[in-house]
């Protein structure tokens, strides 16, 4: 397939690229940034906030992996996430219409569940795609908005779109700092999203999956790593921060609160990464092999 990766130079982008490229596809990469060092030859500068400019880059295209948005609520205003990212999110499901695309990836994001969650808005743990959303910030509400949006244009068309809610993005260089979480005003504060995180190399495979799967209609897909990002096993964690909560199902060992159960049977999605194989039981992080550190660090 002819796959377009918007947010290419991003940090879940630069792997997804990599991870498209290496199971056969051809890519092109996109972003308003330019990235010289992108692993895909073809690279287009394009903002798309601008509908011409979408319409340009997904010519002639299978496929579109959209990545491309301000991640985060804490380095730009709620306006500016709000409108940014509701622009881009309907001019690229708005170009894959007129050019009759028939499958898109976008990125969702956990934030929809209520980040940070209260403990009174927990319905019940592990949290899955059911469960009900607490929307707080512009971002998440620009999330929830282009979920709906997802569900008008694949009324319209019929085109798979498919939305995957990442949790916290990890890089395997940021392992080495993962033991500052460990402490008991951590551990609390991380509750806000049930300790839930995800590899960047699992989440490139959740892209690849969603983007090779046929007939999945519209839908949504939580993308978490099997385990949380704490030592404490999953169900001391509970008792101690959510001791009223009522179980969906039982939690084992270290197993994640922000269930990927859906991804897992309709996707195939089989997370093969865990922060514990990286560090040591002191938190100081495990030799990794270059190549994946100058991967991190592109
Ligand atoms: N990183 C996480 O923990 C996380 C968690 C959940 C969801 N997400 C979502 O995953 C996606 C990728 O996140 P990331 O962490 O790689 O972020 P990132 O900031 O590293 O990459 C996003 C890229 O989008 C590009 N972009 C933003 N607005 C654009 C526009 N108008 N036109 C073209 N390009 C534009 C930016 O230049 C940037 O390179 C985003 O949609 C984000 O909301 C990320």
């Amino acid at each position: 397939m002819k796959v377009v990766v918007t947010g290419a130079a991003g940090k879940i982008g630069r792997w997804v690229v990599r991870r498209i490229m290496d199971a056969g596809h051809e890519v092109i990469a996109s972003d308003r940034k330019l990235r010289e060092e992108s692993a895909s030859d073809y690279f287009i500068q394009a903002d798309l906030r601008d509908y011409g400019q979408a319409m340009q880059l997904f010519k002639n295209s299978d496929a579109v992996i959209h990545l491309a948005n301000i991640p985060t609520d804490v380095r730009n205003t709620p306006q500016a996430i709000f409108e940014n990212n509701m622009i881009v999110n309907f001019n690229v499901f708005e170009a894959c219409k007129d050019w009759k695309i028939k499958k898109i990836v976008w990125a969702s994001s956990e934030t929809v569940m209520g980040f940070p969650f209260s403990v009174n808005e927990l319905s019940y743990l592990p949290i899955d795609e059911e469960h009900p959303v607490h929307v707080k910030s512009s971002y998440a509400m620009a999330k929830l908005l282009t979920e709906q949006l997802a569900g008008m244009f694949h009324g319209l068309t019929g085109q798979q779109i498919i939305g995957l809610r990442f949790a916290n993005i990890y890089e395997p260089d940021e392992y080495a700092h993962i033991s500052t979480h460990w402490t008991d005003a951590e551990k609390d504060k991380q509750k806000m999203n049930v300790w839930a995180y995800c590899d960047v190399r699992d989440a490139a495979q959740a892209c690849l999956l969603a983007v090779e799967k046929e007939n999945l209609g519209s839908d949504i897909f939580h993308i978490t790593a099997l385990d949380t990002i704490l030592p404490d096993r999953s169900e001391d964690l509970i008792k101690r921060f959510f001791p009223t909560i009522a179980l969906k199902r039982p939690l084992k060992d270290f197993d994640t609160c922000m269930a990927n159960d859906k991804a897992r049977q309709i996707l195939g999605y089989n997370p093969e990464y865990t922060w514990r194989n990286a560090v040591n039981a002191d938190g100081k992080p495990k030799a990794m092999p270059k190549d994946l550190l100058a991967l991190s660090n592109l």
